[in-house]
């Protein structure tokens, strides 16, 4: 029994999420709920054909393109709510589903382009049955560049141990970092190794350079609570480290915005912070709202 929920943060702009929430009140459905019958294969996100050919009406033609290339219908349903999303954040700031419009960097970061808004800034992640949306006023740099989330369920490979996971990626960990992992009991260390990566990936997919950037080059020292960018702390971050349970399953992710000045700081999300809907009950309000 596992639920599809998505994922927004709000920085400024909380009406946004009173709107979203009148719309989207239902309680969370649950994959059983969700999953595909009629001819699709397994694996979709939501019910039924018709939701899907509906929901991917709502996207642009590249985007369409793009999610009916996939092999893996979860796959294509992950990154069809994922492109939804941002729509639906704008809809809900009252632009008009047809004004709505986005371009991508080189390096393949999304952002919004639709004109006579405020700018803001948004990035989207999945993993396995989430996926999740930060958002933020477009305050520092171009929109695209500040602010990145990143979520990933807490598991290693089958018939992996810790230590072997860890020191596969050990390239992409600093010194301190893989010694830390690597004297931490299994289960401290997997939490940890999460907390550390999804730091990593949300502080670069903020910047907009994803894996382009090396993640040896970023330490995460969880005792401390210091982030360091090649030794030194970066200024005028935001971090917000998060956690979800679906049943058995846990998800850990982080966001990271740019908000200028001196400070940096890492906080854990407080309870207001993060609003989780199911993707069943969520695509059919973007449907709604899109159409
Ligand atoms: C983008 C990237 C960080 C995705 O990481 P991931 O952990 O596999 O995936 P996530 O689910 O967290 O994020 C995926 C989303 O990130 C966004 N994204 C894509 N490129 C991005 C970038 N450069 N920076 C930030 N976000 C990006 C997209 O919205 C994407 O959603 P989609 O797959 O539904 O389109 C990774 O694929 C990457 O770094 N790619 C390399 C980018 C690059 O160097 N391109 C060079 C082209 S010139």
């Amino acid at each position: 029994m596992m639920n599809i929920p998505s994922v927004t943060k709000y920085g400024g702009v909380p009406s946004l999420i009173d709107h979203l929430r009148r719309f989207l009140q239902t309680p969370p459905a649950h994959l059983d709920d969700a999953c595909l019958g009629g001819d699709l294969p397994s694996g979709c996100l939501f019910r039924g054909i018709q939701l899907y050919q509906r929901a991917i009406l709502l996207v642009d033609p590249g985007s369409r393109d793009r999610i009916q290339r996939f092999y893996r219908r979860d796959d294509a349903c992950r990154t069809l709510i994922s492109r939804i999303l941002p729509r639906m954040l704008l809809r809900q700031r009252g632009v008009p589903a047809q004004a709505i419009s986005f371009a991508s960097t080189q390096a393949g970061k999304p952002y919004i382009t639709t004109p006579g808004i405020e700018p803001i800034g948004f990035n989207v992640s999945h993993d396995n049955a989430l996926i999740a949306m930060a958002f933020a006023p477009g305050r520092h740099g171009p929109p695209p560049f500040n602010i990145g989330i990143d979520v990933m369920k807490v598991q290693r490979p089958a018939n992996e141990s810790f230590i072997s996971f860890v020191s596969v990626l050990r390239s992409q960990l600093t010194n301190m970092e893989f010694r830390l992992l690597v004297t931490s009991p299994p289960d401290q260390g997997l939490e940890l190794f999460f907390w550390m990566w999804t730091l990593k990936e949300a502080y670069t997919k903020a910047l907009g350079l994803g894996l382009g950037f090396d993640f040896a080059r970023i330490e995460y020292n969880i005792h401390e609570d210091v982030v360091l960018v090649d030794g030194k702390v970066p200024k005028g971050w935001h971090f917000t480290k998060f956690e979800l349970s679906d049943g058995d399953d846990r998800y850990q992710g982080v966001a990271a915005e740019f908000f200028g000045g001196d400070r940096t700081e890492i906080v854990m999300a407080e309870p207001n912070w993060l609003v989780q809907y199911s993707a069943q009950y969520f695509v059919q309000a973007a449907i709604h709202e899109l159409v």
